[in-house]
């Protein structure tokens, strides 16, 4: 039980049933911990009781959270004592459309599904109800079936196909039995295996209940009554008051107070934190998209990042990263655009840290042998600090004795909360499923603590640290001279089209390609590839007929001629170039330039992938695709 409730993994108890005598009781932990599923989920919850009639404030809350990806929606309400419920497949607008927004009632729940069991329509939308019970859920119940039916014997009737009802059934009639939900909710949390953030309303009963294993949840307080939410935006309309829960907390939510229990069923107080960020980053800003909003912030990000750890001096630096000077290897851990900073990162600190970095992708990292040691710092980097591959290299690494740092935006989830240090980047919210200002800022720490060790190591001496200084400042004006130099829209034109595009690079500017292709592929729907330029010869040339746009990035003098030697091998089989780079070529060996301005090398990437994030927008605009939520995408990738 120890085991299982401190991995926080209902399913690993059939690891432990399968492996554990008492005598092995710590290896096999430490092997729980490389098997550990942590599935968070995509969706949205809320639940409202106070003052206020409850529709509209569920709607703004869903609203609020839309760009997490969904499927369906769906509320619940109590009005005239009874539940009532609707439910729509496709946008929150289809719901909407359905509604009466003035509806007199004042407790409700609503749901954004991100279908796991059962196909995306009305009837496995959420909320479910079964018996007394009416009940959303974010999460996958992994032995739903043999719930199902067990309660099927019982007499209990399903009409969906989700795991989501079997829930309901079980709370229907464990509370049948005790008549308190609370109890309930804690007897289903010994007989569920999988996770979930649950928030429920019973039959007869005016409070709102809720509960999460693995699952984000939140409790806000506000002028006009109690929130129950997945995620802070959801609430951010409304307060910006709200407590965080922990795994197997239950939430009681009355018209007049909040009652929290624990997982003995202690009633707990909870810390009430207040949210400092502003409401504008859920508005497009004059904006026609969230991901050009966020591309244009990124001087202020820039700045509010490195000022927040650096004003000049190395001390300050000290500060914040003394710590990193404890550690002979670095492991860098994350998924997507997280990894490629990381890769960015690699580069920067073993050039000026003279330390040897390894960067892996989390969903590889978690089931790999790693030959870590006590001299090891294990680098998580997460723009939504819910990554569920990342949290279980977190979890793996911690498991294993090693000592764990984050880099992370949202402040209080779960990777910052669980790591040994957290660096946190000044981001802000970002909506846009393609990260821009978040990727930027993880590249601005990354450049700081190249910076630090790199001076500590007497790469760095005084004077060109001095003239970093001046380049740190500097760059918010460079960044933002940058974005709105804008020649990329007619490369764009020539491109959007295409069937396939390249991104080449050596070195640090490989890493950027990495991103340019991953940015390019993940909005516009185009497929795309980043090759290190060196290697294209090894196979991959093949593919390179008249017209195939190639992406040639080089920044990196040292790399230079060779990247142009590879350059030169594709325009001769007929490729239409665009060549990114720092430098006045001599001579026309590309169709397309796109100049960044040349800086110092651990700064030069912040600015170089700028014209890239651009190009990405405008090819996608030019293909009218839904740039702030690409098909099949969600912004916290929560899933294993
Ligand atoms: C980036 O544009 C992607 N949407 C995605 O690759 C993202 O970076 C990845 O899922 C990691 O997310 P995280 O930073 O929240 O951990
Ligand atoms: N597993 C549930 C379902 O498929 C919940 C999915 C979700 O988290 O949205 O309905």
């Amino acid at each position: 039980d120890v085991v299982y409730r401190k991995f926080g993994g209902c399913n690993t108890v059939s690891i432990i049933d399968r492996y554990i005598t008492k005598s092995k009781i710590n290896i096999v932990i430490k092997n729980i911990s490389h098997t550990l599923r942590k599935d968070f989920f995509m969706c949205g919850i809320i639940g409202y009781i106070g003052t206020k009639k409850c529709v509209p404030k569920l709607i703004g809350a869903l609203e609020a959270l839309e760009y997490r990806g969904y499927d369906s929606a769906g509320v619940a309400y109590i009005k005239n004592g009874n539940v009532e419920i609707k439910k729509e497949k496709g946008k929150i607008k289809n719901l909407k459309d359905t509604l009466d927004m003035d509806v007199d009632a004042y407790i409700g729940i609503g749901h954004t599904r991100w279908a796991t069991h059962g196909e995306a329509n009305n009837i496995n939308a959420h909320p479910h109800k079964n018996g007394k019970v009416t009940l959303v859920h974010n999460g996958i119940i992994e032995n739903y079936i043999e719930i199902k039916e067990d309660l099927k014997k019982k007499g209990y009737k399903f009409t969906s196909e989700t795991d989501t009802e079997v829930a309901a059934a079980l709370l229907d009639e464990l509370y049948s039995k005790n008549s308190d939900m609370v109890k309930s909710l804690h007897e289903a949390s010994k007989i569920i295996r999988g996770s979930y953030a649950f928030v429920i309303l019973v039959d007869g009963d005016d409070n709102i209940y809720a509960s999460r294993c693995a699952s984000p949840m939140i409790v806000a307080i506000g002028n006009d009554g109690y929130y129950v939410a997945s995620d802070v935006p959801a609430i951010l309309a409304y307060t910006n008051k709200y407590m965080l829960l922990n795994d197997y907390d239950i939430v009681k939510l009355s018209k007049d107070k909040i009652e929290i229990y624990d997982k003995d069923l202690n009633e707990i107080e909870k810390e009430i934190k207040f949210f400092e960020g502003s409401m504008d980053a859920a508005t497009k800003g004059g904006f026609e998209h969230f991901m050009l909003k966020e591309i244009n912030e990124q001087d202020k990000v820039f700045k509010d990042t490195v000022n927040y750890y650096f004003d000049g001096t190395i001390k300050s630096l000290e500060k914040s990263f003394s710590y990193l000077k404890n550690f002979k290897k670095i492991d860098i851990v994350a998924c997507g655009s997280a990894y490629h900073t990381g890769v960015v990162g690699k580069y920067l600190i073993e050039n000026y840290a003279n330390i040897p970095v390894n960067v892996e992708v989390a969903s590889e990292y978690r089931y790999k042998k790693c030959f870590y040691d006590k001299d090891t710092l294990v680098v998580l980097v997460s723009q939504s600090g819910e990554t569920a591959d990342t949290l279980a290299a977190l979890r793996k690494a911690k498991v294993d004795g090693i000592t764990t740092m984050a880099i992370v935006n949202v402040v209080g989830s779960s990777i910052a909360r669980e790591a040994d240090y957290v660096t946190y980047i000044k981001a802000g919210f970002e909506i846009a499923v393609a990260t821009t200002k978040a990727y930027l800022a993880q590249l601005a720490i990354f450049s700081l603590i190249a910076l630090y060790l790199g001076y500590e190591n007497k790469n760095i001496n005084e004077n060109e640290f001095n003239e970093l200084v001046k380049e740190y400042n500097n760059l918010p004006a460079l960044i933002k001279e940058t974005i709105n130099n804008d020649n990329y829209s007619t490369i764009a034109d020539k491109i959007y089209d295409k069937k396939q595009i390249f991104f080449i690079g050596r070195g640090i500017d490989y890493a950027l390609s990495l991103e340019a292709s991953l940015k390019l592929k993940e909005i516009s729907y185009i497929n795309s590839v980043a090759y290190q330029a060196g290697e294209l010869k090894h196979g991959t040339i093949s593919l390179i007929e008249k017209d195939t746009p190639v992406i040639a990035i080089s920044t990196d003098d040292s790399l230079r001629e060779k990247t142009i030697s590879n350059i030169k091998e594709v325009k001769a089989r007929g490729a239409y170039v665009v060549y990114v780079t720092n430098e006045t070529p001599q001579e026309k060996f590309y169709d397309d330039i796109i100049t960044i301005k040349k800086i110092h090398p651990i700064l030069e990437s912040i600015l170089t992938i700028i014209p890239l994030q651009l190009l990405s927008y405008k090819v996608a605009k030019d293909n009218g695709c839904d740039i702030d939520k690409p098909r099949n995408l969600a912004k916290s990738v929560t899933v294993e």
